[in-house]
């Protein structure tokens, strides 16, 4: 249960991007192009970001695109003060909820080999590796992991959801996977 008092899900504003860009200076060993968010929030109809606040601080972010019926994680971070306590847990409940919302199908994301924290929480949600990508971050030559979602309706993988989402006292992160597929 992620137990800390006042935290809320809220989309990304313009006015967020200084502080957003703060935390990713911060977690980060590349962060985006300096106007990266701006144009993400104004100019791509298909992405979605999140922030997550506390008394008014922004502890942590997330974003998605949709491509299809897929949506891929495109960034994710929390404070590093922040870090450990669940706020992770909370944003990535959250984006899975867009996806959702979006109509997905499924979700993927790319994460860095020895990235052990992110991996595990992407675990948590029943992502699993499906393969890999040599040398992907041009940075260090680091390889990145590829991970895939199950179909976001299968029975089991929705179960896991549902539970971790009763699980967060957060506002905003968003409802309970619909219980067939949304018609678009
Ligand atoms: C990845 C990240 C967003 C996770 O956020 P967080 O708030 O620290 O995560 P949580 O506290 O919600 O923890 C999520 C799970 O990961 C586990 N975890 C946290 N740190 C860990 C570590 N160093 N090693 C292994 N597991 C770890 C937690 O125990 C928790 O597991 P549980 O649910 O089984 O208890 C955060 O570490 C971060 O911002 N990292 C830097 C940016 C980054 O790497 N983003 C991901 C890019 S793909």
């Amino acid at each position: 249960m992620v137990l800390i008092a006042g935290l809320a899900v809220d989309a990304m504003r313009a006015e967020d991007i200084p502080e957003v860009q703060a935390i990713e200076r911060e977690v980060f060993l590349t962060p985006w192009p300096k106007n990266a968010y701006q144009r993400e929030l104004l100019q791509n109809r298909a992405a979605r970001y999140l922030v997550l606040r506390q008394a008014d601080v922004i502890r942590g972010y997330g974003g998605l695109w949709q491509v299809g019926e897929e949506a891929h994680v495109t960034t994710i971070g929390v404070r590093r003060q922040d870090q450990g306590q669940g706020l992770g847990r909370a944003l990535f409940a959250a984006l899975l909820c867009q996806a959702y919302e979006l109509g997905a199908r499924w979700v993927t994301l790319e994460v860095r080999a020895s990235n052990d924290a992110a991996i595990h929480l992407y675990e948590r949600f029943r992502f699993k590796i499906i393969g890999r990508r040599r040398g992907y971050y041009t940075d260090d030559g680091e390889d990145a992991l590829v991970m895939w979602s199950d179909n976001l309706h299968a029975p089991g993988f929705k179960e896991n959801f549902s539970a971790l989402l009763t699980g967060l006292d957060v506002a905003g992160v968003g409802s309970p996977p619909p219980a067939e597929y949304p018609v678009r």
